[in-house]
């Protein structure tokens, strides 16, 4: 054995946001039309400023880090760093550094993600990632980001949740480009496997430490009285939805980040239990069984989001003490887990439920835009005291 030691990484204890659903004022992307055609008609607010992110990002980081947190997840806006195709926007090209360097002066880890869901207004007009040239784009931005970026940041998410990206937008058309093809949908998430893969080698050429996607884990479970075909249905749906876009290309990612929510009942007569504002069932077993199941990639891994929906403060501390000691208890028996982000810093703009559910361990005051901690914000930071 060598007699090297091994140098301990920090544990990161973060919070996650995404650029659309906080910045504000995403005018070039796709999301700005999608939301004045389809939400306003049902009387849901639209993004419009956001909860002012772009402005605030000083004092949001300060309140994480004041918490006692060391990491932050959040994405840089493809839409306003190239609002026009083939032409970059300076001052956002700007503003990023500054949040980066903004952290760095703070202390906490940032952890980067190029693709939250919102594409530029031109990209989508084109087809979206199944244009070819939209997808060259991407890749030029990303060369953009990590020649700029490189040394601010070590963690790198080339995009988040392809398969729900997939399905919310190509197979239930609830999300832009609103179409229900199960051909298109096929053909994006294989695009997607490829267009990671590419990613993952651009932001390596240019000096990337660590890069990765976030993975939305779901867990099937077949209920009690499942028969043999529910059996079956769970086994397929966890293949299809938990691994398959990992197949052919396990090997462009230096960690796995997942993004891990919910449980999946399969089969007559589900349990009854909690779910939260979103109908989302809570089941802190589940982290564990994802943990688990992506341990097979034999890499390290990242709790890139987890968070519940509640306007009930005290069942958000709940959720987190019961999910992360889950987290811990795994880690304990050997899951090389190094990261647990909670969803999300902030209150904000939950995509087609618009302002209406609450995932933040911070209140925001949007006609003031004051930001107003939660108790769950401290009860994290004391319960990350406990644990490093
Ligand atoms: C997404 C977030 C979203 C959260 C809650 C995740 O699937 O990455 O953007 O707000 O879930 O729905």
């Amino acid at each position: 054995m060598s007699k090297q030691k091994t140098k301990k990484t920090t544990f990161l204890w973060g919070a996650a946001i995404s650029a659309h659903q906080t910045e504000g004022r995403n005018r070039k992307s796709d999301w700005y039309d999608f939301e004045r055609s389809v939400l306003a008609q049902k009387g849901l607010d639209v993004s419009g400023t956001g909860v002012d992110h772009w402005n605030r990002y000083e004092e949001d980081i300060a309140l994480l880090k004041k918490a006692g947190l060391n990491a932050f997840r959040f994405s840089i806006e493809w839409a306003k760093i190239e609002p026009t195709e083939g032409s970059y926007n300076e001052i956002a090209i700007r503003h990023y550094t500054h949040v980066l360097e903004e952290l760095k002066r703070q202390g906490i880890t940032p952890c980067v993600t190029l693709w939250h869901f919102t594409l530029p207004a031109w990209a989508a007009k084109k087809g979206g990632m199944l244009n070819a040239d939209v997808r060259n784009r991407f890749l030029a931005y990303v060369h953009t980001c990590i020649g700029h970026y490189a040394n601010l940041a070590d963690m790198w998410i080339t995009m988040n949740e392809p398969m729900v990206y997939m399905m919310e937008g190509y197979r239930w058309g609830n999300w832009p480009p609103q179409i229900r093809s199960r051909r298109k949908a096929t053909r994006v998430i294989r695009t997607l496997r490829k267009l990671h893969a590419q990613a993952y080698k651009v932001l390596k050429k240019g000096g990337a430490k660590h890069v990765g996607i976030a993975k939305h884990i779901i867990i099937f479970q077949p209920t009690k009285s499942a028969s043999m075909f529910h059996r079956i249905q769970a086994r397929m749906k966890h293949r299809v939805w938990n691994r398959s876009f990992f197949s052919r290309n396990a090997a462009f990612h230096d960690f796995i980040g997942i993004n891990y929510y919910m449980t999946a009942e399969i089969g007559p007569k589900p349990t009854k239990g909690e779910k939260d504002d979103m109908e989302w069932p809570s089941n802190p077993q589940g982290l564990a069984d994802a943990l688990r199941e992506v341990s097979r990639y034999k890499k390290p891994i990242y709790v890139t989001e987890n968070g519940i929906a509640t306007a009930d403060d005290k069942r958000r501390v709940a959720y987190i003490q019961s999910h992360v000691d889950a987290l811990l208890k795994e880690a304990k028996q050997g899951i090389d887990v190094r990261g647990y982000f909670y969803w999300s810093l902030l209150d904000n703009f939950e995509w087609a439920e618009s302002y209406t559910k609450q995932f933040g361990l911070i209140a925001v005051n949007r006609s003031t835009m004051e930001r107003l901690p939660k108790p769950s914000l401290k009860a994290y930071g004391a319960l990350v005291k406990k644990g490093r």
